[in-house]
C-alpha cells in the first residue's frame, strides 16, 4: 500500500519490454508493412449531412497520372455478407450498421462517398480532389439542444426487459420531496473526438480471391476477422488481422469502422495490396467519439448528510442509423448507500456519425454529473464534500443486493485526503489567494465495473529455459506484454527477459479485444493458468528423471529451476527437463472464465481523485497544479506500467474537464475543429504532477490474479473533481463542460 514514485525494491517493476522497439522505431504499425506492389487510398467524403447523391463526376480524377480507379457506390463491388440492395435506394431502419458505397444516401457530413487508388499516396491525394460529387440535399438535424424534443427511448431497450438501460427505481424517489436539503441541475458534455496520435490505418492483402490479411490498427484482432470474415463469407481462417503494435486507442479500435470496409474491398476489386491512413480530420467523422450528452439530476439529502433521494436522468445523442448506448446513468444505482434511486436514459439521434465508447465510456460522462451533484449537496449541507461521500458510504451492492467482492474506496478516500492535505482546506469558497491566484481543492469519486471475457493464452517452455507466452490480446497503450510478462515470470520462476509474449494476431490463441478495462482481469487469469499449468507438467517430467525431485516438499521454482523444496539447493533447470524428455518445447493452452462467483458478489473497481487548481482572477485561465489519484483494482501487477495508465486517465480528465471540445458549424452539420490547432488537448505545460497510489490489496473473489480493471477508473470522475476545485476557487459553478475562461468571468 501507498506506493508511489518508490517501486518495490524487493521487486521491482517491469519497464516495458517493448519499450526500446517502439522508441528506436523499430516496431511496425498498421501503415508501416513494407508490401511489393501496394496501392494507396485515399476517401473523399460527402459535404452534406443529409440527402443523396445524384452524380459522381470522376473523369478529371481519374486522368491523374498513376490512378488505377474511383471506387464509389456507383462501380463498388457487391458485399456477400450485407443484403441486396434496393432500388430505389431506401434508408435503413436504425440499428444497421453504415454500409460503405452501398447506395447513394448521405446519412452524416464527413461520410465516405468515393475512394481514389493510386500508385502513390501523392497522387491519390490529388485526385481526390477532383472528385465532383453533386447531391439531392435535404434538411438535416445536428444541433443537440434544438432537437432534444426528438429524444426518445432507445428501441434496444423497448424490445429487452432485461437491458440494463430500462428505467430503474428503487424505492421511492419522490420521497426526494421531502428532504431537507435538495438540489436539481443539468449537466453537459459536449462532443469530444478520439486522438490517439497514430490515425487509423490499414493495409489490406488478399491472396486469391479467399485468402485475407489485414494489417489494421484496432483493438480486437479476433472481433475484426470475425466481422470481416462474416462481411465477405469467408471461413474465419481465410482471414488474418495482425496488430502488434497501436499508437494509442481507447474505444476507436474497437469495431470494424467504414474505411476498413473500403480498403478491404478496393483491394480485393484491383486485386493489388492497398493502404488508407486516415487523415487528422477524417477521424472526426470515421471512428465514434464520446457522445453529446444532458443530464439531469435531482439529489436530496437529511440535514444530517444522510441521502434521501437520487434521480439521475441522461440523453446521449446517436446517428440516424444506429443506436450507441452508454452507462450514462448507471453509477447512480450502486455507488451510495442510497434508499430512493431512479435512473432514465434516453437517445437523441441525429444526422451524425455513430458515436462510440471513449475510455470510461458513460461512466466518466455520468461521474461528472453525480459527483458534481454531491458537492452541490455538500456545500448546501455546509458539509464537507469527503464527510459526504463517507456518511453515504455503501457497504454493499444497493443495486443489486449483494456483497462487493472487495472494496477499499474507504482506503482511498484516506490515502487521497492525507496527501492533498484535505483537512487543511478551508471550506469558503473563493476565500483562499496564492500568487495573485485563486485557490482551490476538489474531489470525487470514481467507479467502474469488472469485465471479465474468457480468454485462452498458449504457454511453451523451449529447450533453452526461455519460455513463450501468446494470447490474440492487444496493447493499445498500457504495456500489455510488460504485464503478461511479468505473471509468466512470477508464476514460472524464470527472468523476465527469458519471456517473449506475443499478442495482437488473430491467429493466436482466443482473447478478447482490449477494452472495459477487461484485459488484466482475462487474459492475465489466462495467462497465469496456463504458466501454473505448465510448471506442474514441468514437475511432473522432472519427477521422472532419475536424479528427479525429491517427493513430499513443497516445490519452489526460481532462476528457471525447478527446486523440491526450500532446502533443495540444487534443483533441474528447465533446460535440463526438456533435454532429457528429449523435448524441443513443452506446451499447454489453457483457458479462464468467470463462474459462480459473479452472481455471489458484485464487482467493481474504484477510486477518487483529489485536485487542486489555480484559477485566474482575470482572465479566467484555469490551472491544474496538483492532482492525488488513487485506486483499489484489487492487486497490481506491475506498478510501473500501472502508474502510467493512471496519469494517463488523469491526463485525458484534464483535457475533458478543460478544453475537449468538439465545435459544429450546424448550417453544414460539419465538425470545424477538425485539428490539433483548434481541437485541445493537454499538453505537458497543461499536465501537473500527479501522484498515483494503490491499495494493492488482491481480490481473491475477482479471478485467480486478484487485479481488476484499472484503465477506464483512471478517467471516472476527474472532470468532476476538477469542476469541483474550480467552484472551490471561484465560487462559480460550471455545468457545461469545457470550462472554458469565457465561463468563469
Ligand atoms: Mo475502452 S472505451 O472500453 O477502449
Amino acid at each position: 500500500m501507498n506506493r508511489q514514485s518508490l517501486d518495490n525494491p524487493s521487486d521491482p517493476s517491469l519497464s516495458r519490454v517493448d519499450g526500446a522497439v517502439k522508441v528506436t522505431g523499430k516496431a511496425t504499425y498498421s501503415a508501416e508493412y513494407a508490401i511489393p506492389g501496394l496501392l494507396h487510398a485515399v476517401l473523399v467524403t460527402s459535404t452534406i449531412a443529409k440527402g443523396s447523391i445524384t452524380a459522381i463526376d470522376s473523369h478529371e480524377a481519374e486522368a491523374v497520372p498513376g490512378v488505377l480507379a474511383v471506387i464509389s457506390h456507383v462501380n463498388a463491388m457487391t458485399i456477400p455478407g450485407w443484403p441486396p440492395k434496393k432500388q430505389p435506394a431506401e434508408r435503413v431502419p436504425p440499428g444497421t450498421a453504415f454500409r460503405v458505397f452501398y447506395d447513394s444516401l448521405i446519412y452524416f457530413d464527413g461520410q465516405p462517398v468515393a475512394m481514389v487508388v493510386a500508385a502513390t499516396h501523392e497522387q491519390a491525394v490529388h485526385a481526390a480532389s477532383l472528385v465532383h460529387v453533386t447531391y439531392q440535399q435535404e434538411p438535416h438535424r445536428t444541433h443537440f439542444e434544438k432537437n432534444i424534443a426528438h429524444s426518445g427511448i432507445p428501441l434496444n431497450v423497448q424490445r429487452s426487459k432485461n437491458s440494463p438501460f430500462q428505467d430503474y427505481e428503487r424505492g421511492d424517489a419522490a420521497a426526494l420531496r421531502n428532504a431537507d436539503v435538495r438540489i436539481e441541475a443539468e449537466y453537459t458534455i459536449p462532443t469530444q473526438h478520439h486522438q490517439p496520435l497514430e490515425p487509423h490505418a490499414i493495409i489490406a492483402v488478399w491472396e486469391a480471391d479467399d485468402k485475407l490479411t489485414v494489417y489494421d490498427k484496432n483493438q480486437g484482432v479476433k472481433s475484426a476477422q470475425g466481422q470481416l470474415a462474416q462481411a465477405f463469407k469467408l471461413p474465419r481462417e481465410n482471414v488474418q488481422v495482425v496488430a502488434t503494435y497501436i499508437g494509442g486507442a481507447f474505444g476507436s479500435g474497437i469495431r470494424v469502422w467504414p474505411h476498413t470496409m473500403a480498403a478491404v474491398m478496393a483491394a480485393k476489386q484491383l486485386k493489388r495490396p492497398l493502404k488508407l491512413v486516415l487523415g487528422r480530420e477524417q477521424m472526426f467523422t470515421s471512428v465514434g467519439y464520446r457522445p453529446y450528452t444532458k443530464q439531469k439530476i435531482s439529489i436530496g439529502a437529511a440535514k444530517d448528510g444522510r441521502l434521501a433521494g437520487i434521480v439521475h436522468e441522461g440523453t446521449g445523442q446517436t446517428s440516424m442509423y444506429e443506436e450507441h448506448l452508454e452507462r450514462t446513468v448507471l453509477a447512480s444505482r450502486a455507488l451510495y448507500a442510497c434508499p430512493h434511486v431512479a435512473t432514465r436514459y434516453r437517445l437523441l439521434p441525429l444526422d451524425v456519425n455513430t458515436p462510440t465508447w471513449m475510455r470510461g465510456p458513460g461512466d466518466a460522462t455520468g461521474m461528472f454529473a453525480l459527483e458534481s451533484a454531491m458537492d452541490e449537496l455538500a456545500y448546501a449541507l455546509k458539509t464537507d464534500p469527503l464527510e459526504l461521500r463517507l456518511k453515504n458510504f455503501a457497504e454493499s451492492d444497493p443495486e443489486r443486493n449483494l456483497p462487493w467482492s472487495a472494496k477499499a474506496l474507504r482506503e482511498c478516500y484516506e490515502l487521497g485526503a492525507e496527501k492533498i492535505g484535505w483537512k487543511n482546506r478551508l471550506p469558503e469558497p473563493r476565500s483562499v489567494k496564492r500568487n495573485g491566484m485563486l485557490l482551490g481543492y476538489g474531489m470525487a469519486s470514481s467507479l467502474y465495473g469488472f469485465h471479465r471475457h474468457p480468454s485462452k493464452a498458449r504457454a511453451a517452455m523451449q529447450a533453452d529455459g526461455s519460455v513463450i507466452v501468446q494470447s490474440a490480446t492487444m496493447d493499445i497503450g498500457p504495456g500489455t506484454g510488460t504485464a503478461m510478462t511479468r505473471i509468466a515470470s512470477k508464476v514460472l520462476g524464470v527472468n523476465a527477459k527469458k519471456v517473449r509474449f506475443d499478442l495482437g494476431h488473430s491467429a493466436l490463441p482466443d482473447a478478447p479485444g482490449q477494452n472495459g478495462s477487461s484485459t488484466i482481469p482475462s487474459v492475465g487469469s489466462a495467462v497465469h493458468v496456463a504458466c501454473e499449468a505448465l510448471k506442474s507438467k514441468l514437475v511432473a517430467l522432472a519427477g521422472e528423471m532419475p536424479e528427479g525431485l525429491k517427493s513430499g516438499g513443497q516445490v519452489v521454482v526460481r532462476n528457471g529451476r525447478i527446486f523440491s523444496s526450500q532446502d533443495d539447493k540444487e534443483g533441474i533447470s528447465y533446460a535440463d527437463i526438456l533435454k532429457y524428455h528429449r523435448l524441443n518445447e513443452l506446451e499447454v493452452t489453457e483457458e479462464s472464465k468467470s463462474g459462480a462467483e459473479r452472481d455471489q458478489y458484485s464487482m467493481y473497481s474504484f477510486g477518487c481523485h483529489f485536485v487542486e487548481v489555480e484559477v485566474n482572477p482575470l482572465t479566467g485561465e484555469v490551472r491544474v497544479t496538483r492532482v492525488v489519484t488513487c485506486a483499489d483494482v484489487g492487486a497490481i501487477i506491475n506498478y510501473k506500467t500501472a502508474r502510467s495508465q493512471s496519469i494517463g486517465g488523469v491526463v485525458g480528465g484534464i483535457g475533458m474537464a478543460l478544453m475537449e471540445h468538439s465545435e459544429m458549424d450546424h448550417r453544414f452539420g460539419r465538425y470545424v475543429t477538425t485539428d490539433f490547432a483548434s481541437y485541445h488537448i493537454p499538453v505537458h505545460a497543461d499536465v501537473p504532477p500527479i501522484e498515483v497510489y494503490y491499495v494493492d490489496k488482491p481480490d481473491v473473489q475477482a479471478n485467480p490474479i486478484g487485479s481488476k480493471g484499472l484503465g477506464e477508473i483512471a478517467i471516472v470522475g476527474v472532470a468532476a473533481a476538477i469542476a469541483n476545485a474550480v467552484f472551490h476557487a471561484t465560487g462559480k459553478r460550471v455545468r457545461e463542460l469545457p470550462i472554458t475562461p469565457d465561463k468563469l468571468i
